[in-house]
């Protein structure tokens, strides 16, 4: 098979599409025949010499993949059925969807619901996966639909989907970009408006600003994080799921102890089976009112990837990513 092969040979990185045999890591593994994977942020981290992400000198590269079960050994995922891949070590620590078929444990395979072609499901991807997660935790905390809430990154695979996807539901999602110039883009994804990155600090001297969201989905982290935590109504609550400019939070507790605000975690890569079904049932009940088309930024085959992990590297891509791992 086809596969795009990331090589670290200490610190000189190699990235080729390569003719290799696809390897199970277990004997319970499944086969998946991809026919599409999806670029993420931590795949440009993944394809970075000496990167502290990636798990093994080398291997298969992609974080994400949606396709059709060609070998089995699980009741539950029978040969042909349609899934999502993603989570655990897959293109970390363990060779990853960016090949014409990847090994995967079950636990990591999610089914696709009726409503999500396999290419949709990597318009989703981790990035619509984590957005649907965060919008699920802000509603389990009290979110109500009509809520205002500010979403960071908002261009980004997570910003985009998590700004249609509230918009879907009934909310009003405020969408915080440093690409201004993509304001009209994004209110056509549903943003009741866009502001600048600069626009989300509020009276950054003070320990509390003005209460202005009633909830908020970062994928900034840093000092993004810290004045959301100081801007959130009473009783609101952030979901953190991303770290762009800055993996660091510096706050005081005065956000927690006199308002009442929540700091959400978001984590998709170990989402308990749970939750995969979860979020996966409520992106198929979604499905139907979102154009997943217009999320694409553009696609890909395997020897255009090194190119768009470079645009996603330095933050000059909009929405999705997609890779056709099949045409050459
Ligand atoms: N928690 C989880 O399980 C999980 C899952 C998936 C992704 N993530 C994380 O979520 C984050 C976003 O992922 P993604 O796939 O959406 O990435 P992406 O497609 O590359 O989008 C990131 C967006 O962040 C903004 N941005 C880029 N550099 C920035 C900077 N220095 N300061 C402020 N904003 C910046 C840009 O949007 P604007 O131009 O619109 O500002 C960019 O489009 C990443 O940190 C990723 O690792 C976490």
């Amino acid at each position: 098979m086809r596969a795009f092969l990331i090589s670290d040979d200490a610190g000189v990185l190699t990235c080729t599409v390569a003719d290799l045999e696809p390897t199970a890591s277990d004997v319970d593994d499944l086969l998946v025949q991809v026919d599409f994977s999806a670029i993420n942020f931590k795949d440009a981290m993944v394809a970075t010499a000496m990167s502290r992400v990636r798990r093994v000198p080398a291997l298969i590269g992609g974080v994400d993949a949606a396709g059709v079960v060609v070998r089995s050994t699980s009741d539950q995922l029978p040969v042909g059925t349609r899934v999502a891949v993603h989570g655990g070590n897959m293109g970390v620590g363990r060779d990853g969807g960016f090949a014409e078929f990847v090994y995967t444990p079950a636990r990591f395979i999610s089914p696709l619901p009726d409503t999500i072609s396999t290419r949709d499901a990597m318009i989703i991807g981790t990035a619509g996966f984590t957005a649907m997660e965060s919008v699920l935790a802000l509603q389990d905390r009290g979110l109500n639909p009509g809520s205002l809430v500010l979403v960071t990154g908002a261009t980004g695979g997570v910003g985009s989907q998590a700004v249609a996807y509230l918009a879907a539901l009934g909310h009003r999602p405020v969408a915080s970009t440093g690409s201004t110039d993509e304001t009209p883009w994004l209110l056509e994804r549903g943003a009741e408006r866009v502001i600048g990155r600069e626009d989300v600090s509020d009276q950054p001297g003070r320990v509390l600003g003005t209460e202005l969201w009633d909830g908020a989905i970062d994928c900034v982290g840093g000092e993004t994080l810290a004045s959301i935590l100081r801007s959130l109504r009473y009783g609101a609550a952030v979901a953190a799921c991303g770290l762009v400019s800055n993996p660091e939070l510096h706050s005081t507790v005065y956000p927690f102890i006199t308002r009442n605000v929540a700091l959400l975690g978001v984590d998709c890569v170990e989402a308990t089976g749970e939750t995969r079904s979860r979020v996966w049932s409520a992106l198929g009940d979604l499905a139907p009112r979102i154009d997943f088309a217009a999320l694409i930024d553009h696609v890909v085959q395997l020897d255009g990837v090194p190119e768009s992990l470079e645009l996603i590297r330095h933050g000059r891509t909009r929405g999705r990513i997609i890779v056709d791992p099949t045409s050459s």
